[in-house]
């Protein structure tokens, strides 16, 4: 349980908020660069504020203020040009730091104006990294970005897929620390969602242990059937610091929106067989999950969906004042004070954790992976006796609904997998 002061610290993203000037002091991946693709324009709200995201003809990216300087436009309905993005209302044109660089009228009919300083509109750096578009929001200098060991993979197939969640994103990362849910959400409810007798309930958990490192936390399991000597145990998964979680082919992130609204963004990472070899990805698909089913209720058939309806369950923002924490909930409680400690350190001019500042060291930084098949090179014949990776290959894609077809059956073509391309499509 917290008080409402601390519930407000943890969930309130916004400038000038203890947690949303926090969270500037990071990159926060907040969109695939594929969604540029169709339209180079797009409108992004990010830790509370509106921006618009482009980029210009020359493949740099802006992150800008959604209106204009003169008179307000919204330029997430301007268009781009070889430096940077024009306003659509009289043509003003504006760089990605923000600068503007042209004025239509007034440079032509008043020609000793042009070049005189006028004020900025606010701009933030955005570097593309694995597919996915970082920002940086806060106080300069920006640390490094780091390259997680994954980013550096290669000969895998990539997909990047986002959902808009319409609750705050602390419950939402919360979950990237509570291993028993697994048992729960994703075993047994999965098991009666499909039908199956009551008596089938999935391995329990023994015990549960939580550690901290320098980018997030690990939490390690034991369940019936498993032994100490289990990967699971051994390495655990991974609390990725400060809004990640990552379970070796896959992060998620928990992007906060507003103080109301989260971002699922998650990055999958699946390594072709070794008959497939060299396999260079042309593009890597962003696609969009959808939450809600036909009937209005929420879609409970995949991972990620399920785990949206625990996090939207939970309220538009979790009264933490009425919680009832329990023996599973140790993680969570780690975490939460490594939030408050840090902040305030933030506050008195450290930085937070994790903060990388050596750009050699940010080049491949590396994560504990539980998943000893996440990167191996293996055949066809030993990947298809893998039952995890069989089920990627026969069955639909298990953590977000709604995977786009032309998504699908790229990823089958990456797998070599032509008797399932000619099954599925004939
Ligand atoms: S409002 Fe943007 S150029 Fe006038
Ligand atoms: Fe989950």
């Amino acid at each position: 349980m917290l008080s409402e002061e601390k519930n407000r610290q943890l969930t309130r993203v916004g400038p000038g908020e203890p947690m949303g000037d926090y969270l500037r002091r990071y990159w926060i991946p907040f969109a695939g660069a594929t969604e540029l693709d169709a339209n180079p324009v797009k409108p992004v709200r990010l830790l509370g504020e509106d921006l618009t995201l482009y980029r210009d003809k020359s493949g740099k990216y802006g992150l800008v203020d959604r209106q204009c300087l003169h008179r307000r436009a919204d330029l997430s309905y301007g268009f781009v040009e070889s430096t940077g993005l024009r306003c659509n209302y009289h043509g003003w044109l504006f760089d990605a730091d923000g600068s503007c660089i042209e004025r239509p009228f007034d440079d032509v009919a008043y020609p000793q104006t042009k070049g005189g300083k006028l004020p900025c509109i606010k701009a933030y750096p955005v570097r593309e990294l694995a597919g996915l578009l970082f920002a940086y929001m806060g106080p300069a200098p920006a640390p490094e970005l780091p390259v997680y060991e994954p980013f550096n993979w290669t000969n895998g197939f990539v997909q990047i897929v986002t959902a808009d969640i319409p609750c705050n994103w602390f419950q939402c990362q919360e979950n990237s620390c509570d291993p028993v849910h697994f048992e729960w959400m994703h075993d047994n409810w999965s098991a009666r969602l499909a039908g199956k007798d009551e008596s089938a309930y999935a391995a329990r958990h023994l015990k549960a242990s939580f550690e901290e490192f320098e980018h997030g936390f690990t939490y390690r399991r034991i369940r019936e059937g498993a032994n100490e000597a289990d990967p699971l145990w051994t390495i655990g998964r991974v609390t990725l610091w400060p809004i990640g979680f990552y379970l070796g082919q896959h992060f998620e992130w928990r992007v906060p929106v507003d103080d109301e609204n989260t971002l699922s963004l998650a990055w999958f990472f699946v390594r072709v067989p070794v008959e497939q070899e060299p396999y260079s990805q042309a593009s890597i698909p962003t696609w969009k999950s959808p939450i809600h089913g036909p009937d209005g209720r929420w879609i409970s058939t995949h991972v990620i969906n399920q785990d949206i309806i625990a996090w939207v369950g939970q309220g538009r923002i979790s009264d933490r004042t009425k919680e009832y924490l329990s023996a599973s909930d140790r993680g969570v409680i780690m975490v939460r004070k490594r939030f408050f400690d840090d902040m305030e350190a933030v506050a008195a001019g450290h930085d937070p954790k994790g903060t990388i500042r050596d750009p050699e060291a940010a080049k491949c930084v590396k994560l504990p992976i539980a998943d000893v098949n996440a990167n191996q090179r293996l055949t066809k014949e030993q990947l298809m006796a893998n039952p995890y990776f069989r089920a990627r290959v026969r069955d639909d894609f298990r953590w977000h609904a709604g995977q786009p077809p032309e998504v699908r059956r790229a990823f089958l073509e990456a797998m070599g997998a032509s008797e399932q391309i000619e099954i599925e499509f004939g």
